[in-house]
């Protein structure tokens, strides 16, 4: 076992890892990070996005002794001070979640292009899912939560 630190949600938390243990088990079985959600364990899925240093990745690929001193944000970092991230409220809102089990990776891809590209084009949305697996909604209502939360977030920009 080795003692690491990672920068999880703005926070340093130490752990203690074998090599080979992904971020993904060591996110949900050590740091009880269970939004995070396992599902191919092959990187097709999308289930398992985080975002590490602005990017969206997928955590089943990644091994946390290699991603020490990088930012990590999940999805349990996206509401603050009791609020939800306005995409949480556009998924709401708009009926973009049904069983939810892809939602946390849709909801990780969506925040790393909002942050990069606040007024996505339908195309850039898309593509920016492109790694995400939907198995109930059909893409739609998703790709309409993630338009309604950008024109949010502009609205508050620009007030
Ligand atoms: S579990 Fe990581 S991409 Fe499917
Ligand atoms: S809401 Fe069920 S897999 Fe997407």
């Amino acid at each position: 076992m080795e003692k690491i630190t990672l920068r999880v949600n703005s926070r340093d938390v130490e752990v203690l890892v074998e090599p080979s243990w992904t971020l993904l088990y060591v996110l949900r079985e050590v740091l009880d990070l269970t939004g995070v959600k396992p599902g191919c364990h092959t990187g097709d899925c999308g289930a398992c996005k985080v975002i590490i240093d602005g990017e969206a990745v997928n955590s089943c690929l990644v091994r946390a002794v290699h991603v020490q001193g990088k930012s990590i944000e999940t999805v349990e970092g996206l509401a603050q001070d009791g609020r939800l991230h306005p995409l949480q409220q556009a998924f709401i809102d708009c009926g973009a979640v049904q069983c939810g089990y892809c939602t946390p990776g849709m909801l990780m891809s969506a925040k790393s292009l909002l942050d990069k590209n606040p007024a996505p084009t339908e195309e850039e949305i898309k593509e920016a899912l492109g790694n995400n697996y939907c198995r109930c909604t059909g893409y739609y209502k998703i790709v309409e939560a993630i338009q309604l939360a950008a024109a949010r977030m502009r609205e508050v920009g620009a007030e």
